[in-house]
């Protein structure tokens, strides 16, 4: 297994341009389902997720195969799902990446029925599926669970109102994609409205439906008889771009993130300029700076347009070297907080009680060897093995290497000493 080894405590600065987006990628794939011609998506990053995602769609029946240029050097995705003949989601597939559970709506939709293995727990919570199921229940399958397997069929799916029990990002997405070739009207209320919702509303429209109030919390889906094949281009990366930011900010260097949306990350770029880095909006691109001390402030995750949870750990981070208390909260999780025992490692004061974290700043970290547990967390120690002097290792980057595409060149061209070491 790969660890990155970090020579910490030096500024960053210069540029460096965000990948596509990994979770708006994710839904378009599973979308290709619903079309009767080929979907090229445009910009994709080269991640795990995205290949495990594209091995279940041929593992399906379809043909999935990487395209060269999705415009600047970048990869595209191209899938034919004309030869779709098994709606099935195996274990093995799905106990790896969870968001295969965003193939649920279009295969019913599309083919009548699915069987898709229950995804499991995963290190940050339960993550249960209940809202989908509830959603393409009153749509009018019939789902029914065995062996580990959830089993659904319906003849025809026919419009409903849905209200989900809480903001449900994939909920949404799966409930929109089912509800394009239900017959009739579906609408979803409490919808989650994060940019790659609306970046999937925007490529089913294209393709062919018929869909309006993508963005706010309430989508209303008019079913049609088909979709249609297109090429979309993904959006660009929102934390991965927060996540550059605060290397940038936690090292009080200069970094601009050239292709990152700033109307896509107020809640993170507000933090970042409350805590005393400067942050402008450049051709193109979003810049922080920082000189002066970093200001302990307060952060509390919530659904979109609120602070991402996708962040909290890498935000966690940067406030440990903070100039007073920062409390912490994350709302969207339950166990969200694995990076702290590592950070604590490296000498930084976090009290944790609850889902409430909180985070007495200290002047210095001090690098030391540390074990990544999951996606977010391990950017979270990366970015602290930046700040903090010395070297730090950071173990199980196989986690990192799902939702950042090549993160030791995007940072070393920054300035920072990381690479890449095979264990
Ligand atoms: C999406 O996960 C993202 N993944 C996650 O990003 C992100 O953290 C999350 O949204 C929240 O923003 C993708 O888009 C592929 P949810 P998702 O359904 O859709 C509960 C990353 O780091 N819930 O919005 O699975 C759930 O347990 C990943 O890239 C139910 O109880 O999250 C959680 O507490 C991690 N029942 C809350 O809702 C349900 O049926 C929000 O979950 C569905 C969700």
């Amino acid at each position: 297994m790969d660890i990155f080894v970090i020579q910490g405590g030096r500024r960053l600065d210069g540029t460096v341009r965000v990948s596509g987006a990994k979770n708006a990628v994710l839904p378009l794939m599973a979308a290709s389902i619903l079309a009767d011609g080929p979907i090229e998506i445009a910009g994709t990053p080269r991640l795990r997720d995205i290949s495990t995602l594209g091995k279940l769609l041929a593992h399906m029946g379809a043909s999935v195969e990487t395209v060269g240029d999705g415009g600047d050097g970048r990869e595209a995705v191209r899938i034919d799902p004309s030869g779709i003949r098994n709606p099935e989601a195996p274990y093995d597939l799905v106990k790896t990446m969870r968001a295969s559970v965003l193939v649920l709506g279009p295969l019913v939709a599309r083919h009548g029925r699915a069987r898709i293995s229950l995804p499991g727990g995963c290190a940050i919570g339960a993550r249960p599926i209940d809202q989908h199921l509830k959603g393409l229940s009153l749509l009018g399958a019939k789902a029914s669970l065995s062996e580990g397997y959830v089993e659904i069929e319906a003849s025809r799916l026919s419009g409903a109102v849905v209200y989900f029990d809480m903001k449900t990002v994939t909920g949404t997405e799966n409930l929109m994609m089912a509800a394009t070739l239900a017959k009739g009207t579906t609408v979803l209320k409490n919808a989650a409205q994060e940019p790659e919702v609306c970046c999937l509303a925007g490529a089913l429209r294209s393709m062919g439906a018929d869909i309006e109030g993508e963005g706010s919390d309430e989508i209303v889906v008019r079913g049609v008889p088909a979709l249609r094949g297109v090429r979309h281009e993904v959006i660009p990366d929102r934390i991965e771009a927060s996540t550059l930011l605060l290397a940038g900010a936690i090292t009080g260097g200069d970094v601009t993130v050239s292709g990152a949306v700033p109307s896509a990350m107020d809640a993170v770029l507000q933090k970042l300029a409350e805590s005393g880095a400067e942050i402008s909006t450049v051709p193109g691109g979003v810049r922080v700076r920082r000189e002066g001390p970093i200001r302990s402030v307060n952060v509390e995750t919530s659904p979109y347009p609120g602070f991402p949870t996708d962040v909290q750990a890498q935000f966690m981070a940067y406030m440990c070297l903070g100039d007073g208390f920062s409390i912490v909260r994350e709302t969207i999780f339950e166990n969200r907080f694995m990076h702290v025992a590592e950070l604590r490692r490296m000498g930084a004061r976090i009290d944790v009680s609850g889902n409430t974290a909180a985070v007495k700043g200290v002047s210095a970290l001090s690098g030391a060897p540390l074990m990544a547990t999951d996606l977010r967390a391990s950017a979270s120690l990366v970015l602290a093995g930046l700040a903090a002097p010395g070297t730090t290792e950071v173990l199980r980057i196989y986690h990192l290497d799902r939702g950042y595409e090549s993160l030791e060149n995007k940072l070393s061209s920054l300035g920072a000493c990381i690479s890449r070491v095979k264990e």
